[in-house]
């Protein structure tokens, strides 16, 4: 066990609520008495753009582990080798099968033009890159996409977390009136039609036969396929020196130092799986509105940073068009009421080397998706990669 005196220096840091205790070593040496000071050195009342932190080292100074505790904090961040999923849905290569089918076929929409896949676009980390996506009346939706790549690890489910399990949220969307549109029963009533779809729902869901439980248990099942943990990050991680730029590694301590982006952005995912208002101006109420309570008005969730730079534009706003303009609002953000305490910790400055970092969690998409993708195009005529026509630039520099 450490010294008390220490953890006191730790919980004033207010940085090290994730268990680094690797990091907590450095509160010992110099470094730690420097994020202390920057810890201090503001009180809430930041600065603008630029401001804050002055002092000590300044932000601008690179943060320095010694050898161990840079290996303690990559410890953490070791992506799990096995799926997590629930008893009553266990994969197998039928259900497989018949969930990414699902999932591509746009004849479960009240147009037959919107697929899952429409907005959940396997060519830009299962997001779309729109501010806000397009349902099936035409009009933009109230909230930006959000990815579905390693959900099997989430526990609730939205912006604003009004789902719980992945086999409820995933057939939402399509009786959703401004998104796919399509009443349940209608949907059942067309994929019966399909002998194809017969046979195979017999095949994967023997005796459930094919309903809406089994539509949304298919659909999860291949959600829960959309495992991203085979990036460069990881492979430095897993002991690759030359995986990623050094830049990129001064970034990771960054962020898990004064960036205090690990506070939210926690664990290998990047994700607490929580709720979180940072400061976006908006009007929308986020979790408050399923949940109201202290802390919840403008919280939305977190969202995971694996495969980050191909999903642009960012937040549930859809509004930073890079990852520059997502620095930018950490470094300058809106203090309500309901600004998330952990928010006093974060220190940016221009965030290069957190950009760098961000860049390496980019894992490949499996060919055979994007093949899918593209045949979706296709099917619907729309020429390749012009399914939205609004281009969004997903680097950051
Ligand atoms: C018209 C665009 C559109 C279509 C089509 C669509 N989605 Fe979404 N999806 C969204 C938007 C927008 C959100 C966020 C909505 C919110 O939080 O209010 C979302 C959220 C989700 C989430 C929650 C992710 C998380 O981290 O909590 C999942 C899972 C999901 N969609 C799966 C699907 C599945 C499965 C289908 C097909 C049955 C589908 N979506 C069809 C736009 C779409
Ligand atoms: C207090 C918790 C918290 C902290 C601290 C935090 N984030 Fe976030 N982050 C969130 C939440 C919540 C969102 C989504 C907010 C929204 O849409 O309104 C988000 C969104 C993002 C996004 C956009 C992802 C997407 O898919 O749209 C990026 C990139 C990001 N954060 C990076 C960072 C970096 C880098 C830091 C540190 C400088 C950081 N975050 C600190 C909670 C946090």
């Amino acid at each position: 066990m450490r010294p008390r005196h220490l953890i006191a220096i730790a919980a004033a840091l207010l940085l090290f609520a994730g268990g680094l205790t690797g990091i907590m070593a450095a509160a010992q040496s110099g470094e730690g008495q420097q994020f202390a000071q920057q810890g201090r050195g503001d009180g809430g009342g930041r600065g603008r753009r630029g401001g804050g932190g002055g002092n000590g080292g300044g932000r601008g100074q690179p943060v320095v582990l010694d050898a161990a505790q840079l290996a303690a904090l990559k410890a953490q961040y070791v992506a799990p080798k096995t799926v997590p999923h629930p008893a009553d849905n266990a994969p197998s290569a039928a259900r497989l099968a018949l969930g990414q089918r699902l999932f591509f076929d746009p004849s479960i929409s009240a147009t037959g033009k919107l697929a899952c896949a429409s907005c959940h676009d396997a060519r830009r980390g299962f997001s779309d890159g729109l501010e806000r996506s397009i349902g099936v009346k035409g009009t933009p939706l109230a909230r930006h996409t959000q990815t579905v790549i390693n959900l099997a690890w989430s526990k609730i489910f939205f912006w604003d977390g009004r789902a719980s399990t992945l086999e409820e949220q995933a057939v939402m969307p399509i009786n959703t009136e401004d998104e796919m549109g399509m009443p349940h029963d209608l949907m059942v009533a067309t994929l019966r039609l399909d002998p194809a779809y017969r046979r195979q729902f017999d095949a994967a869901y023997p005796g459930e036969g094919l309903g809406v439980a089994t539509v949304g248990k298919a659909l999860a099942v291949f959600e829960r396929s959309l495992v991203f943990t085979n990036s460069p990050f990881d492979r430095w991680i897993a002991g690759d020196e030359n995986a990623i730029s050094e830049e990129a590694k001064q970034g990771f301590i960054q962020f898990n130092t004064r960036g205090g982006c690990f506070q939210c952005h926690s664990g290998w995912n990047f994700s607490d799986d929580g709720f979180n208002d940072i400061g976006i101006p908006t009007d929308d109420l986020g979790r408050f509105a399923i949940a109201p309570g202290k802390g919840t008005r403008h919280a939305f969730k977190t969202p995971s940073l694996r495969n980050v730079a191909e999903r642009a534009p960012y937040m549930h706003t859809g509004q930073f068009a890079s990852l520059r303009q997502v620095i930018r609002h950490y470094d300058d953000f809106e203090r309500r009421a309901s600004l998330s305490p952990k928010m006093r910790n974060v220190r940016v400055g221009r965030g290069a080397n957190i950009i760098a970092f961000l860049e390496t969690l980019t894992s490949p998409t499996p060919p055979e998706l994007i093949r899918l993708q593209e045949e979706l195009d296709r099917r619907l005529g729309l020429a390749p990669r012009a399914t939205f026509s609004r281009a969004v630039q997903t680097t950051s520099r």
